[in-house]
């Protein structure tokens, strides 16, 4: 295990899974993935080459229930052991002050996302998850309506949950990922991540040749900073590390204002890069740890989460 806690706070294990667990999830996904690939979106397939599939998705959903690989993943993944990986870490290392504090001072807990979804009729729900995965050209004036105002109680209804967490002094994360596949074409340029992630983290389920692209690069700013932009000019970073993925590795970091990353684009076409990524995540930006010292925001897509 590799832990660091400059630029920003970061671990990197590499047996997380055995490569035969890593093997038993892919054969178990791998129909269901590329069906999905097939018949999906536009909004699933993004950044160049990668599909996305929410663990909010029946595809998903059903793989967890079905398969004992799947499940036993699903159960480690979203444990609060997961999150002290990082955070007994980082609390007990050398950080800014008001990191430690943003840690420190609440109790931290983890729970579900918190939806309006649960006072909606079954009905009111399926016509929301539809609409959500139409296109606006698609919906008529009055879907388009119905779809505004729920997202709208919902986005009040998360704010409204971020402000009773606070009261109580508890910070509530919600673990939000998705398993995707990406290939030719898929890079990601310098960024942090969005405002209401807390911890993120990427595992990898097979290895990649050196030569292929797809590598995790972490960044930093050339020169010392008090404030950091979310997307940073590309010339006021320098790589520090970049990591191959590799079977059953995991990378958690912390997604302080400079947690800067990147992903290197993928140039062979035969070339597959089966992932995790996954983001423990606050209920809404209130309170953000992201916008700490942070030079503008970043919105999270807490609806690619809502979609069927
Ligand atoms: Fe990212």
């Amino acid at each position: 295990m590799k832990f660091s806690i400059r630029p920003f706070p970061y671990l990197v294990i590499d047996d997380f899974l055995s490569s035969d667990e890593c093997e038993k999830l892919i054969t178990e996904a791998n129909p269901a993935i590329h069906r999905y690939r097939k018949k999906s979106s536009v909004n699933t397939n993004t950044m160049g080459g990668r599909t996305i599939l929410p663990c909010t998705n029946d595809t998903l959903k059903d793989l967890i229930n079905k398969s004992k690989e799947w499940k036993i993943l699903h159960e480690r993944l979203t444990s609060i052991n997961m999150i002290d990986l990082l955070l007994e870490k980082v609390v007990n290392s050398p950080i800014e002050e008001d990191i430690k504090v943003w840690i420190k001072s609440k109790n931290i807990y983890i729970d579900q996302l918190p939806s309006i979804n649960k006072f909606l009729s079954n009905k009111f729900q399926s016509k929301w998850k539809r609409s959500l995965n139409s296109s606006v050209s698609d919906m008529s004036s009055l879907g388009l309506i119905f779809t505004a105002c729920l997202n709208m109680s919902d986005h009040i209804y998360r704010l409204v949950i971020s402000l009773a967490d606070h009261l109580l002094r508890r910070r509530r994360l919600s673990l939000l990922y998705d398993y995707s596949l990406s290939k030719k074409g898929y890079t990601r340029e310098v960024h942090r991540d969005s405002d209401s992630r807390v911890i993120v983290f990427l595992l990898y389920l097979n290895s990649l040749e050196e030569d292929v692209g797809g590598k995790l690069c972490l960044y930093k700013s050339i020169n010392e900073k008090t404030i950091y932009d979310p997307i940073p000019k590309i010339s006021s970073v320098e790589k520090f590390e970049q990591i191959t993925p590799s079977s059953g590795k995991l990378i958690m970091f912390l997604n302080t204002s400079n947690a800067y990353h990147a992903a290197s684009l993928m140039t062979n076409s035969q070339t597959e890069r089966h992932f995790i990524y996954g983001g423990f995540t606050l209920s809404s930006d209130l309170f953000s740890l992201a916008n700490i010292r942070s030079n503008g925001s970043a919105p999270t897509a807490y609806s690619v989460y809502r979609q069927k």
